[in-house]
């Protein structure tokens, strides 16, 4: 069902500019040669897999457990409230004594889709992720010798170990049960994915005009597949500089971090907007409150567009059909 259409027209300049080795997505996508657009470039929420429902309720216990972090106090759930969208809607998260990160938590829902994780894309893949933040001095601050020994003295986790684990409790196996669970974590049949399946009053004439608007405007050509971003990298800042108030801050250079290549400053991975209307404050910096604020961001900074109030309301309330269920209810 994918059909690869030129990189339109209204995107030649960015063409080239696409500041990666690996413009599309990885998996069932990679043969794609550039970034879709239109309707061809939107795909549906996979179902959620069918895992080990013991290694689900493991991982789920340890990203519920504070004992993660250096004085207790901090478990990936604190981050990533799942009742608050998986994000924390703060600009950027705070840590344990209070630390504030550089960056905006995203959310931990539909994770598994993503090409590469963080908005850098420093991790390839769940499981490299989940050690990040155990060992980041501004997240968790500790580290498996410490985490490991504590965990230890839980007869219940040592029991789940060893039973789903021949080497038992290792830093490994503690992030593969976290990234397991995390897999689960997907939210289904959002007003959007219900129209995907053929259901076309799943839509409202405005949410539909603003889905054409997202095609036609181009949004599509970076926020696309599955996730509706997820599996790319571009610059934020195509059209205009977004981010030059905060010349050279560090988590503003982006992909550059990993890269040290010049091409890449100021470069993220296009984020997913399923859930967004859930997940504020936007962008990598926290720096939009509302969505309004972020589609006209999007539409100066990235197509060069000075979009109409219509257009922001057009637009918005289709972003707000991404909205998906969480356990059986959509998420709030
Ligand atoms: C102190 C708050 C905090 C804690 C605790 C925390 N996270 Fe995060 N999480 C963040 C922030 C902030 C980012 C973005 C960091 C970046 O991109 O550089 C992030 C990114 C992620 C991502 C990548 C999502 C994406 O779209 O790229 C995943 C997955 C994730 N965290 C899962 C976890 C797991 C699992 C744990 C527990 C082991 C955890 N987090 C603990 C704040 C936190
Ligand atoms: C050239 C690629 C590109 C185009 C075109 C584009 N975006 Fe984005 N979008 C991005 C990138 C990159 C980010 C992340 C920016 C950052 O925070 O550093 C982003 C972020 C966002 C966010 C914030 C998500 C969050 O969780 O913080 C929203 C909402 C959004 N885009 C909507 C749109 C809409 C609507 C359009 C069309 C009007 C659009 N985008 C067009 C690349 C693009």
């Amino acid at each position: 069902m994918l059909v690869t259409l030129a990189f339109g027209a209204s995107f030649g300049c960015m063409r080239g500019d696409t500041a990666t080795d690996k413009p599309v997505a990885s998996g069932a996508n990679s043969s794609l040669q550039g970034p879709l657009s239109g309707a061809g470039a939107m795909l549906p929420l996979p179902p959620v897999p069918d895992l080990p429902a013991d290694k689900v309720a493991l991982g789920k216990r340890l990203f519920f457990d504070p004992r993660l972090s250096h004085d207790d106090t901090i478990a990936c759930a604190t981050c990533h409230k799942l009742d608050s969208g998986g994000s924390d809607r703060l600009p950027v998260s705070v840590g344990i004594d209070g630390r504030k990160g550089g960056v905006n938590a995203p959310t931990v829902f539909n994770s598994s889709l993503n090409f590469v994780q963080f908005w850098d894309g420093r991790a390839a893949s769940l499981e490299e992720q989940a050690a990040g933040p155990v060992h980041n001095p501004l997240e968790m601050a500790s580290n498996w010798s410490e985490v490991i020994p504590k965990l230890s003295l839980d007869d219940g986790y040592l029991r789940d170990f060893k039973r789903l684990y021949p080497q038992g409790m290792t830093g490994e196996t503690i992030v593969d049960a976290i990234a397991t669970y995390e897999r689960t974590l997907l939210t289904p049949n959002s007003p959007f994915d219900r129209y995907l399946a053929g259901d076309k009053d799943a839509l409202n004439p405005l949410e539909h005009s603003g889905y054409q608007r997202f095609l036609d405007y181009g949004c599509a050509s970076c926020h696309q597949g599955a996730g509706l971003g997820g599996n790319m990298f571009q610059r934020f800042g195509v059209m205009d500089n977004y981010l030059k108030d905060n010349a050279g801050r560090q988590a503003d250079l982006g992909r550059f971090n990993v890269s040290g290549l010049d091409k890449d400053k100021n470069v993220f991975k296009v984020p997913s907007l399923r859930n967004v209307a859930v997940t504020p404050p936007y962008f990598h910096d926290g720096s939009a409150e509302s969505l309004e604020q972020a589609v006209i961001i999007m539409g100066r900074y990235q197509l060069g567009r000075e979009f109409s109030s219509e257009d922001v309301n057009a637009l918005v309330a289709f972003l707000r059909t991404l909205t998906g269920e969480w356990e059986g209810k959509r998420l709030q």
